[in-house]
């Protein structure tokens, strides 16, 4: 069988103590959107630091494309065509939303207008803003600013970090909205979420995560659908 488009297989490992990562496996194919829910202090953002490079994996692989990165730099990544938006500090508040999106595209040597146009299309508001500050901007349209940093580098997946944390549901909402937009182009989307039920709605594929290990993996539907994935991770 072909391997999915990204994967991190196996992956074993935390911060230099105890490992965080026990044996666990996410992946995505091209174009869709795959989930990772779990509780507080599961190792959501571990993993995913994990499959962006970020964190020394003491067993495991990350495959992109059919090709070996597991030792690759985060930098290096991004050149092979991965995006990341952290959970935290995923913008340059003191810059401008156009700075921000022009910082985003630092590995390009081409012209990055039409990709500029494209996120300015997505998210209509940074436009219109785009000379202010980012951190003036509210919660949801600072993680618009994120997004779109991420797609100046025309990444082929993107990686999003609890993109509506702290948004209203109806921002929440318009969010998923968006990148579901940007899954229709193409890009396949590896997101953790802290509105797991929202978020298993439009996933192609979910997974939770509980104390580092896979503890449940299937297609969003199936695990909306199962009992014990309901009553313990969904709130009934
Ligand atoms: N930089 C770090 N150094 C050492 N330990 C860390 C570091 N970051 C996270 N941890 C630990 O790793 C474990 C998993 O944390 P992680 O942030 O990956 O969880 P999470 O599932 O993303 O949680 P949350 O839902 O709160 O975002 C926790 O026990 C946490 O204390
Ligand atoms: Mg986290």
């Amino acid at each position: 069988m072909a391997d999915p488009f990204l994967i991190g297989s196996g992956m074993t490992g935390g911060y230099g103590g105890a490992d965080i990562l026990h044996d666990c496996t996410l992946a995505v194919e091209r174009g869709e959107i795959a989930v990772i829910v779990g509780p507080n202090g599961a190792g959501k953002s571990t993993a995913m630091k994990a499959v962006f490079g970020m964190l020394k994996l003491r067993q495991g692989h990350v495959r992109l494309n059919g090709e070996d990165i597991t030792h690759l730099s985060p930098q290096a990544r991004v050149h092979k065509g991965m995006g990341f938006v952290p959970q935290t500090h995923n913008i340059f508040t003191s810059m401008t939303v156009a700075e921000n999106l022009e910082m985003g595209a630092f590995i390009r040597h081409d012209d990055f207008r039409d990709t500029m146009a494209q996120v300015y299309d997505l998210f209509p508001i940074l436009k219109e803003k785009r000379n202010q500050p980012a951190g003036e901007l509210s919660g949801g349209q600072r993680q618009q600013v994120a997004v779109g940093r991420a797609l100046m580098t025309r990444p082929s997946v993107l990686m999003l970090d609890e993109p509506t944390a702290g948004v209203s549901p109806i921002v929440m909402d318009e969010l998923f909205d968006r990148i579901i937009e940007v899954a229709r182009t193409g890009i396949s989307i590896l997101m953790v979420e802290q509105n797991a039920r929202q978020a298993l709605e439009i996933a192609d594929k979910g997974y939770v995560l509980v104390q580092g290990a896979n503890r449940f993996t299937d297609t969003g539907k199936a695990l909306m659908a199962d009992p014990e994935v309901r009553r313990t991770f969904l709130g009934g």
